[in-house]
């Protein structure tokens, strides 16, 4: 530390000399401040009112000189205060600037680095295709409607005309929701079986002419095997009006089938059972990897079954009687397919756990 020495000439060259070895020492400190304590430490080295530097001077140079000389010494004891309080303000600038600068730093980012690649998605298969379908009945003035997932034993059957009891339950494997026993029968809860409880719920609240597709899941208590899964998708279709005929379903399903598969391929149309269609039909395609010669896809028949349908019973009508279904004045038809089989007939998929695999080398092939 810096020692003010006692003044013994009172020339104005030996007080320059005295205040420029003062002036030399601050600037020498002010070169080596790192940080806040040091400017701390160094600002009461020289501001300091007990044993500061400039309280020193005060007291070893102004109170001490004689009369004569104090004017001189007072002109340069405030200089040099003026140049301390300069230099200590200095120094606090600099620490603080340097110290944002450090901050500012510390924060850089480098942005002409590459940054992390996301391989984009892609529609699942499933999707896709249910989407596809339900585009060609948009074509056709179809608009899409939706239900639940968990049904009532109502809107699942007995709206479906599957009296209660009734044999043909057991052909859709129910999953049932457990503790519903204290219910009347047709509030129990179920996974829904097939898209056709919606054709009830969409009748209920829209009176008729009526076009509509609803895509949806459905669940069935059926192993998964080659062909099965627990869980599949449907799309439905339903149309209600005045004067529809079993003709404008084969055209219906005929041009869709065109629209889906290629303009090639052709639809037949086998009798079947199902409680609410009278007559129903299964709708059969010609296989689409022989053309209809016959193959091992198509077990040598030339014909793939895809889904059914039929003219929607007036049984089922009688249930929305109220809402303007009066049988004796409209008609309709109605028909499902499962999307899983036709998406695995399009793109030739040979298992349909590979929809819900999730496995990417399948998956991107979509892309
Ligand atoms: N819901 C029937 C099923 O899942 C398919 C179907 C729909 C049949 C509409 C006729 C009319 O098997």
């Amino acid at each position: 530390m810096y020692s003010v020495p006692k003044l013994e000439h009172y020339s104005p060259e030996s007080l320059d000399h005295v205040v420029a070895d003062l002036l030399a020492a601050l600037d020498a400190e002010t070169v080596v401040l790192r940080n806040d304590a040091d400017w701390k430490a160094f600002r009461d080295r020289w501001l300091a009112r007990k044993n500061g530097v400039l309280t020193l001077v005060n007291e070893t140079w102004l109170k001490a000189a004689p009369g004569p000389a104090k004017r001189e010494v007072g002109r340069r004891v405030n200089e040099l205060k003026a140049r301390v309080e300069a230099a200590i303000g200095d120094a606090h600038n600099k620490i603080h600037a340097s110290s944002a600068d450090a901050l500012l730093a510390a924060e850089r980012l480098d942005i002409t680095l590459p940054g992390i690649q996301r391989p984009i998605g892609v529609k699942h298969p499933v999707l896709r295709v249910m989407d596809e379908i339900v585009a060609v009945f948009k074509a056709m003035g179809y608009s899409v409607g939706e239900g639940p997932e968990v049904e009532t034993d109502y809107y699942n059957f007995e709206s479906l005309n599957f009296p209660p009891n009734h044999p043909a339950r057991d052909t859709q494997d129910t999953l049932l929701i457990a503790g519903q026993e204290h219910k009347p029968s047709r509030d129990r809860l179920l996974l829904r079986t097939h898209t056709s409880p919606v054709q009830i719920r969409t009748m209920e609240k829209q009176p008729p002419p009526l076009r509509i597709v609803i895509p949806g899941k459905v669940h069935r208590n059926d192993p998964l095997d080659a062909t099965h899964s627990p869980i599949f998708h449907q799309v439905e279709g339903l149309a209600v009006d005045t004067n529809i005929t079993f003709c404008d379903l084969k055209g219906t399903l005929d041009h869709a089938m065109k629209a889906l598969f290629g303009s090639s391929v052709k639809t037949r149309f086998y009798p079947s059972f199902f409680p609410f269609t009278e007559p129903s039909a299964d709708m059969q395609v010609s296989c689409i990897f022989c053309g209809g010669k016959g193959c091992r896809k198509c077990k040598n028949s030339g014909w793939i079954e895809l889904l059914g349908c039929g003219m929607v019973d007036p049984n089922v009508f009688d249930f929305v009687k109220d809402n303007g279904y009066d049988s004796s004045k409209i008609s309709g038809f109605a028909f499902g397919m499962g999307v899983e089989r036709i998406a695995m007939l399009k793109y030739e998929v040979e298992g349909i756990q590979l929809f819900y695999e999730g496995d990417v080398r399948f998956l991107e092939q979509f892309a």
